[in-house]
């Protein structure tokens, strides 16, 4: 069963989008729409990319309402890594969050799950909460591989991370949701929410503490049966959390 008050995350991926003016807009208008809702319940995080997290941390200091997250983090301490950036770097910017596996970055840039069980550590090892992204892709769950799938990444980072593993935040993220507008059904998220508590609970006591949200083609339409499963503590926005008005329905949602 899951714990009754966990506290609902409801974070932002901009992926590669966004500029100094857009970035700007946005805040202020996520700030105006967030002072005219009843208090916040939940847990809000922007993960921008890693230029404008400056331009960012100066914005949202002395707004606790919204955090910070970067979208990934090197698996290395420091050194000559050409392009990557470091959990400490990230540190520097007041950074909460790091999304870390996300899908995009298995298939484009072949993370693999050792990988990014070693961000997760990195993350955690600053102080910042890893986002781990796990989930199956189309032809894995047409060949009912979904839960080997799931299982097997998420167990990458509990192998590393065991004594730790209640200070992550878990995305089930199907990978034939993302940005295509076909979001897994309420029950088929939830389905998969339970098998990765399950997991969770064999490694931890405080398993029902882990905020497992949900990624892929969430919006302001369907957010709030997603969020009403007992084991969906949240939700990763991709294409939503660019629209301020959608972003806020859905914040409203986990209210
Ligand atoms: P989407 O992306 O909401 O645009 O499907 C979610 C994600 O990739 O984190």
């Amino acid at each position: 069963m899951n714990a009754p008050k966990i506290k609902k995350l409801v974070a932002g991926n901009w992926k590669m989008n966004g500029n100094m003016q857009f970035n700007q807009s946005l805040i202020n208008e996520l700030m105006y729409g967030l002072s005219r809702q009843a208090q916040s319940g939940c847990d809000i995080a922007v993960c921008a990319p890693s230029p404008y997290l400056l331009q960012l941390s100066a914005m949202l200091h002395g707004q606790p309402e919204v955090t910070l997250g970067a979208q990934d983090v090197s698996a290395h301490e420091s050194g000559a890594y050409t392009g990557e950036v470091s959990a400490a770097m990230l540190q520097d910017f007041r950074v909460r969050y790091a999304i870390v596996g996300h899908s995009e970055r298995r298939q484009y840039h072949a993370e693999s799950d050792a990988a990014v069980a070693a961000k997760a550590q990195r993350a955690l090892g600053a102080g910042i909460t890893p986002i781990v992204c796990v989930g199956e892709t189309l032809a894995e769950r047409e060949a009912g591989h979904t839960e080997e799938v799931v299982k097997r990444q998420l167990a990458a980072v509990i192998h590393v991370n065991g004594h730790c593993i209640s200070e992550i935040v878990v995305a089930y993220e199907p990978v034939w949701a993302i940005g295509t507008g076909k979001t897994a059904t309420p029950e088929q998220a939830q389905a998969v929410h339970a098998v990765l508590r399950q997991q969770l609970s064999a490694a931890s006591e405080h398993a029902d503490r882990v905020r497992i949200v949900y990624g892929g083609s969430m919006n302001a339409a369907n957010a709030k049966d997603l969020l009403a499963q007992p084991d969906i503590d949240g939700g990763l926005i991709g294409g939503a959390s660019l629209k301020v008005p959608d972003f806020l329905s859905i914040i409203a949602a986990a209210r």
